[in-house]
């Protein structure tokens, strides 16, 4: 057992966490036409084998036309699986523990991103007064919610260890959550968020029933969005635990709470400047383990690093502060771990020195 809180073991269900370090699901689109290769199994090999506690992958689509936003994008269906069977193996060969992150992009466009029918989401758009694609029909909410299901039935078949929906930043069922991309009236939307939920509701239950009890089910979150860095959708804590509850009681055993910046308090008017982040707050609210994520050990944070900023090492005391003190109980680690596969090893060890920057040039190479 370590003095560094970042070391102590955690239980999930029946997995036993070797440490809390989990790597944070980051698209690469190295997998040309969805199909994840040998280089993806050995970048994840490699995270394993550079002691992560638990590896969420990057974002993989869902069997549903438009889910993903890039031919290179991997697929979570169809010949694609046996990549992933060969990522579990190489992952399992590290005794590493590893989780799909399943995704689904809705309407929001980028420059390869599905366009006119095929792109779908709630009412088409995928911010206020911008549109792309179609609004989805009850059968096409249905096959989306299945598509989910599949896949993670299909994720515990290929024996990863556990499973992340991606609930976050703007896309397909965060689409569903805000009420400006979702103004239905019938049973998927509503004039609050606990009824604009009900998609991720009846998602979590689908996942939950095709893959029953034991297996653990995260889900990822985010106040955030990429069309709207300022917005809140629980604005208060009550609104918090009203979006959150149903989602633990439909299935989610643990929420991953997307922030730019982890110290970044969310209810600053009521416990201060150093309050309670995402996951403090989700953790208090639903009794659940969280993950908290953004900017950790890192100067700058990843949208700017996406416009091609670099960021130094920087110092973990904070985190692990917070960590000792039990706001959340895991940590999500992104653009560190895409630099530096041995990073895990060398904050354990003390090897501070050795850590390195991150730019935006690390994008090209899967190392
Ligand atoms: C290159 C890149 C790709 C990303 N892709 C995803 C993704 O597929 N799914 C997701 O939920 N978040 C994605 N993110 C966000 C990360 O998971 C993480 O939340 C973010 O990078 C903040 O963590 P960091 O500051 O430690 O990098 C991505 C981030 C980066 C830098």
């Amino acid at each position: 057992m370590s003095n560094n809180p970042l070391f102590r073991p955690f239980p999930l269900k029946g997995l036993t966490l070797p440490n809390r370090i989990v790597m944070a699901p980051m698209t690469r689109s190295f997998s040309p036409a969805g199909q994840p290769g040998a280089n993806v199994a050995e970048y994840y090999r490699k995270r394993a084998a550079g002691g992560v506690g638990l590896i969420i992958t990057e974002g993989t689509a869902v069997e549903r036309v438009g889910a993903a936003n890039d031919p290179n994008v991997p697929h979570f269906f169809g010949s694609a699986l046996d990549g992933w069977g060969q990522v579990v193996k190489a992952v399992h060969g590290e005794s590493g523990l590893i989780a799909p992150q399943l995704w689904h992009v809705g309407a929001l466009p980028n420059r390869r991103s599905p366009k006119g029918e095929e792109a779908e989401s709630p009412t088409g758009h995928y911010m206020p007064g911008k549109t792309n694609g179609r609004a989805m029909t009850d059968a096409d909410v249905a096959d989306a919610i299945a598509a989910f299901a599949r896949a993670a039935g299909d994720a515990m078949r290929l024996g990863f260890d556990a499973v992340e929906l991606h609930g976050a930043h703007g896309y397909l069922i965060d689409q569903f959550f805000w009420g400006a991309t979702n103004t239905r009236s019938d049973r998927w939307g509503g004039d609050t968020l606990p009824l604009r939920a009900r998609f991720a509701v009846e998602l979590l239950k689908a996942v939950r029933a095709a893959v029953g009890p034991d297996f653990p089910v995260i889900i990822r979150l985010s106040q955030w969005k990429q069309q709207d860095f300022a917005f809140r959708l629980a604005p208060t804590p009550d609104e918090m635990a009203a979006w959150l509850g149903p989602l633990a009681d439909a299935g989610a055993d643990v929420f991953h709470c997307s922030q730019r910046r982890f110290w970044e308090p969310e209810y600053p008017e009521l416990d201060g400047p150093e309050g309670l982040n995402f996951a403090g707050w989700a953790k208090k609210l639903t009794g659940k383990p969280t993950i908290t994520v953004g900017s950790v050990g890192l100067t700058g944070e990843f949208v700017a690093g996406m416009g091609g900023e670099s960021s130094k090492p920087a110092s973990l005391d904070g985190l692990l502060a917070r960590l000792e003190r039990d706001e959340f109980d895991l940590v999500g680690v992104g653009r560190a771990l895409i630099v530096d596969p041995d990073w895990a090893l060398k904050v354990r060890d003390g090897r501070h020195g050795e850590l390195t920057d991150y730019t935006t040039e690390s994008l090209m190479t899967l190392v």
